[in-house]
């Protein structure tokens, strides 16, 4: 596990939008195909900007594969899809094609789309492993949809669970640990002075992950990498 610390979120966004290029190379050289895991949230959109503009050229999108870590149960064009914040951000802006784009059918019933989403990883990672992971961390050290204390968080089997929050009313649908720490590289994504307590029970506090579930996600070979910003990182 590695910290790399940057003094604003803006150069945190141009160093994760680096790791994209660096890593998708690498696995287009190695494998002829770039397997990504896209995070929802807002602090993703300054990195995808990036990767549409100024970064655009360093990757060979026809060979690149977009996937999500999780998804709100809400249609494709709701304000709260993450499907709708990478599409307005990146994808709309970038010549991927739209097949290998895997939208999550949250418009579905929850269990239904959570079926429908692993059956379409189950044909696209014959591996079961992304190349990458981007993921965000909540101020109650959530991360994916995995929320403290909630069902999805025992979940030792399946890639993909529908997940309720009570805290959120809603239902949220979710990749597990149980596929996420096969992972080739996993990057956590944390910007902000809100973020700076929860990062430091993740990080330096006891092994809580009803509690702080951010802590399930321990890659079983691959790298874990944690980009923070000065401000999130005051108590580390
Ligand atoms: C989601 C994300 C979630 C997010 C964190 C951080 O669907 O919202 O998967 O885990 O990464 O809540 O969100 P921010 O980047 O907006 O702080």
């Amino acid at each position: 596990m590695m910290i790399k610390r940057y003094p604003d979120s803006e150069s945190l966004a141009r160093a994760a939008a680096e790791l994209f290029v660096q890593c998708a190379q690498e696995a287009i050289a190695a494998r002829g195909r770039f397997l990504v895991a896209l995070s929802g949230g807002s602090t993703p959109k300054a990195m995808h900007h990036i990767l549409a503009d100024a970064m655009r050229d360093q990757v060979a999108w026809d060979h690149v594969h977009v996937f999500w870590g999780d998804e709100r149960c809400v249609p494709p064009d709701h304000a709260d899809s993450n499907y709708r914040m990478a599409r307005e951000t990146l994808l709309d802006h970038v010549p991927i094609p739209p097949e290998q784009v895997y939208r999550v059918h949250a418009e579905l019933d929850p269990q239904a789309a959570a079926e429908t989403y692993a059956r379409t990883l189950q044909v696209q990672l014959p591996d079961g492993r992304f190349d990458l992971i981007y993921l965000g961390m909540g101020y109650d050290g959530h991360t994916l949809s995995l929320f403290p204390h909630t069902e999805a968080l025992r979940e030792s089997e399946r890639w993909v669970v529908a997940n309720y929050v009570p805290t959120l009313e809603a239902w949220r649908l979710t990749t597990t640990p149980a596929l996420d720490n096969q992972a080739r590289c996993i990057a956590f994504l944390v910007s902000g002075e809100k973020k700076a307590d929860a990062l430091h029970a993740v990080l330096r506090g006891a092994h809580l992950p009803e509690q702080y579930p951010a802590q399930l996600i321990q890659p079983r070979e691959g790298d874990l990498l944690w980009y923070v910003d000065t401000e999130a990182a005051r108590l580390l």
